[in-house]
């Protein structure tokens, strides 16, 4: 057996050649940022490849988050998934809000709508959800709450880059929505991200906010920051679209032959595809059952890591547990039993859309034992 490490993930990588041409053209142009060409062309192609009226670009998917809740004027409390990266509540804590941690569901590892109504207290103003795994959350419902309360919501999309619900993008739920393209994401644009709006007026004020908040040359019109994507990350960008729909088959392809091999293992469950729902395949969790398996989770993942095998405990721990936010009320391993047994007992296998026969094989027969 081949003791090559497999990573968890592998970037997606534009062809050399090509982007060196646009390289070129960058420097002819010494236009190297402030929504140059390749910005606004990249722009224009995510609007159309994702289906979206409108899309503003970001220097990563950390700071659409904390832009939306400012562009909303969001404040008090803020409804909130543990199981998520860290990413999702720290743009909470950046805006001065206070995050209430709501349980999952455990099918789908997502806030678990039948327990948000019992979170809302009068300083709720918004929902932030995560569509974990790029796995839909329930937007029907979670809408329905938010109408009857009169709160926003905000999704945090990062993993649910080219996700549909019955053809229609998953990004046209809620207020807005927020992508990652950092480096281990389906699409990267090495460090990135995206806000995700419905209307032009919205998307100026994002362009502004994007941009210390200037509105002109001479008026500055709210406390913005600075998180414009460079011509080279959109270069970048524009080339690895082209070839981001061959990566999502090859990574369903991986996911295909791992639920085939896995489907008979004691103690071992994954999430299938949901009806209806274009998946991007961005992870493939597994879950595992100690007792059942016989085998603990850690014992699972350092023993492939052992065999040079890095799987990720992808969400763990709860964002509830760490320093910054174990103290909050909502916070306690009481209100979110679900979250704490999926963050127990899941490890991402390696997905990405160079995974080969050979590497598959080693993980599936690792596990198989
Ligand atoms: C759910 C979630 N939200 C937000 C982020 C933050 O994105 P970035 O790393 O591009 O800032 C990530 C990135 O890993 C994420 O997984």
């Amino acid at each position: 057996m081949s003791n090559k490490l497999i990573t968890v993930t592998s970037p997606l990588l534009p062809d050399l050649v090509d982007f060196n041409e646009m390289l070129k053209e960058i420097w002819n142009s010494k236009w190297i940022t402030n929504n140059g060409t390749f910005h606004q062309q990249l722009e224009k192609a995510l609007c159309e490849y994702l289906k979206v009226p409108f899309i503003s670009l970001f220097t990563n998917g950390t700071l659409p988050l904390i832009t939306a809740l400012q562009a909303l004027r969001i404040t008090g409390e803020v409804i909130t998934t543990p199981y998520s990266f860290v990413a999702t509540t720290h743009s909470l804590w950046w805006n001065g809000i206070k995050p209430v941690f709501v349980d999952i569901d455990p099918a789908t590892g997502n806030i678990d709508p039948d327990k948000i109504e019992a979170a809302i207290t009068p300083k709720t103003t918004a929902i932030m959800p995560v569509h974990v795994y790029g796995k839909p959350c329930d937007t029907k419902r979670i809408q329905e709450i938010a109408d009857k309360y009169g709160l926003k919501v905000i999704y945090d999309a990062a993993h649910a880059f080219g996700v549909e619900v019955n053809g229609e993008s998953i990004l046209k739920a809620g207020d807005m929505s927020t992508l990652s393209f950092h480096a281990t994401k389906v699409y990267n644009t090495i460090e990135g991200g995206a806000l995700v709006m419905h209307d032009e007026k919205t998307k100026k004020r994002i362009d502004y906010l994007k941009n210390f908040g200037f509105a002109n040359e001479v008026e500055v019109v709210a406390p913005g920051i600075n998180s414009k994507m460079d011509e080279i990350r959109s270069a970048y960008g524009l080339l690895n679209l082209k070839q981001v729909d061959a990566a999502i088959e090859a990574r369903h392809q991986v996911a295909v032959q791992y639920r085939e091999a896995l489907s008979s293992v004691e103690g071992i469950t994954f999430m299938d595809d949901m009806p209806g729902v274009k998946h991007n395949y961005s992870y493939f969790p597994i879950f595992v059952d100690a007792e059942k398996y016989g085998m603990t989770r850690d014992e699972l993942y350092f023993k492939m890591k052992e065999q040079n095998v890095l799987g990720r405990r992808y969400f763990y721990p709860l964002i509830s547990e760490f320093s910054t936010y174990r103290g909050l009320p909502s916070a306690t391993k009481e209100n979110l039993p679900n979250a704490h047994k999926m963050a127990d007992s899941v490890i991402c296998l390696p997905m990405h859309h160079e995974l080969n026969i050979n590497e598959i094989e080693k993980i599936k027969n690792l596990i198989i034992k």
